[in-house]
């Protein structure tokens, strides 16, 4: 039991973030999911250590359920199941991290290359596994540059390349299509390559956008990861990777020469983000997930359209959720949280209304 002064103070704190979350349209995480029926796990000390699909003596898990969110989304990246495998991260950092130790381990003499739109996780990562790495440009779309990159790779073709690739950047929701970046690396004598898709946002969507571009398994993708916490607007950060198992197979038996048969990156992982996901994607279905995508869609073309009509540029890629704007004030980007670089943004997320993006208009306009 707290004091009432303490008391107090967490009160406070749950009015303050709740004041928040109703008032932020410039971070990419849902709003619109109530998790509530899975409070009662909260009391148990559930934990998900090591590899979901091996062996366990720790019975308080939910891996029986990461096993299907991974299967799942095997699925929806178009590979069979059993030719993948995975695990529910701490977030989409960690499925970069563990994307590139993959290649790494793969191709130990690679270069990575991924363009300078690319959220700071992968230069933290390359910097991390000490991987040699090259920036690449990006168009104004936020794509990355194929010309570039290809010139770039040109001065070490005789090395294998690890390529993270966009399936939405941070800040424009440009998408990087894994069919032109192997096809310019090949148009320069590069053999062995491996490439990590990055769809950090888009990743439950990404399949139903128009034009769809190539990211996922049957596209020739190596590893995909995506954040729990973005589309699903799971309440604890969390996110799934997957790769191809003949790629972890290798790694494993790296990893057993050296006495450990630990898969995952992370120790200790949450089992309650495993039930969360679970709880998303049973709850959703394809079919869910696909209407609340459409509906997120409608209501970005929608902030497109009433900004130009108060003659704001705002501009988004094909079937994106992010509407790139001009930097946005300080009043209005502190009151609705807008993160802000060249350009600023707003996603439309599960959960924004119509309400929020009108009076968002308003505000930019009446600051004109
Ligand atoms: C494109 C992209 N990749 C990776 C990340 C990192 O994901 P997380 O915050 O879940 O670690 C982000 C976060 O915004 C992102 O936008």
């Amino acid at each position: 039991m707290l004091d009432q002064q303490h008391q107090r103070r967490i009160d406070d704190l749950f009015d303050a973030m709740n004041e928040a979350n109703e008032s932020f349209l410039g971070y990419p995480f849902a709003k619109g999911f109530s998790y509530e029926p899975l409070w009662r796990f909260m009391k148990l000390s559930g934990n998900n250590f090591g590899d979901p699909f091996g062996p366990e003596t720790y019975r308080v898990n939910s891996r029986l359920l990461e096993c299907e969110v991974i299967e799942f989304f095997a699925r929806v990246f178009r590979a069979p199941p059993s030719e993948i495998w995975g695990y529910v991260t701490n977030g989409g950092t960690e499925g970069n991290t563990y994307g590139l130790h993959l290649g790494r381990e793969l191709y130990p003499n690679a270069v990575a290359y991924f363009s300078r739109d690319t959220h700071c996780s992968v230069s933290k990562a390359v910097r991390l596994l000490r991987l040699e790495h090259v920036v690449v440009q990006a168009e104004p779309s936020g794509e990355i540059a194929y010309e570039d990159l290809a010139q770039q790779a040109f001065r070490s073709r005789h090395r294998p390349a690890i390529v993270v690739a966009n399936i939405g950047t941070t800040m424009k929701e440009g998408r990087d299509d894994i069919e032109k970046i192997r096809r310019a690396l090949h148009s320069v004598g590069v053999e062995e390559v491996y490439i990590h898709s990055d769809a950090a946002l888009c990743g439950p969507y990404a399949q139903f956008q128009s034009p769809r571009t190539p990211f996922d398994f049957l596209d020739g993708a190596d590893s995909i990861m995506f954040s729990g916490h973005k589309f699903f607007g799971a309440p604890i950060p969390c996110g799934v990777v997957l790769a191809l198992k003949q790629h972890v197979q290798r790694v494993l038996r790296t990893a057993n020469y050296v006495g450990s048969s630990d898969t995952t990156l992370s120790g200790s992982r949450s089992a309650y983000t495993a039930i969360i996901l679970w709880y998303a994607i049973r709850s959703l279905g394809v079919e869910g997930i696909k209407r609340m995508f459409e509906q997120c869609e409608g209501l970005a073309a929608y902030t497109v359209d009433a900004l130009k009509a108060r003659g704001i540029g705002g501009w988004r890629n094909p079937s994106a959720l992010t509407v790139v704007l001009p930097p946005v004030e300080e009043c209005v980007r502190t009151k609705w949280q807008i993160l802000t670089q060249d350009v600023s943004h707003v996603v439309v997320t599960p959960g924004t209304t119509k309400g929020q993006i009108n009076a968002l208009v308003e505000a930019m306009t009446i600051d004109r």
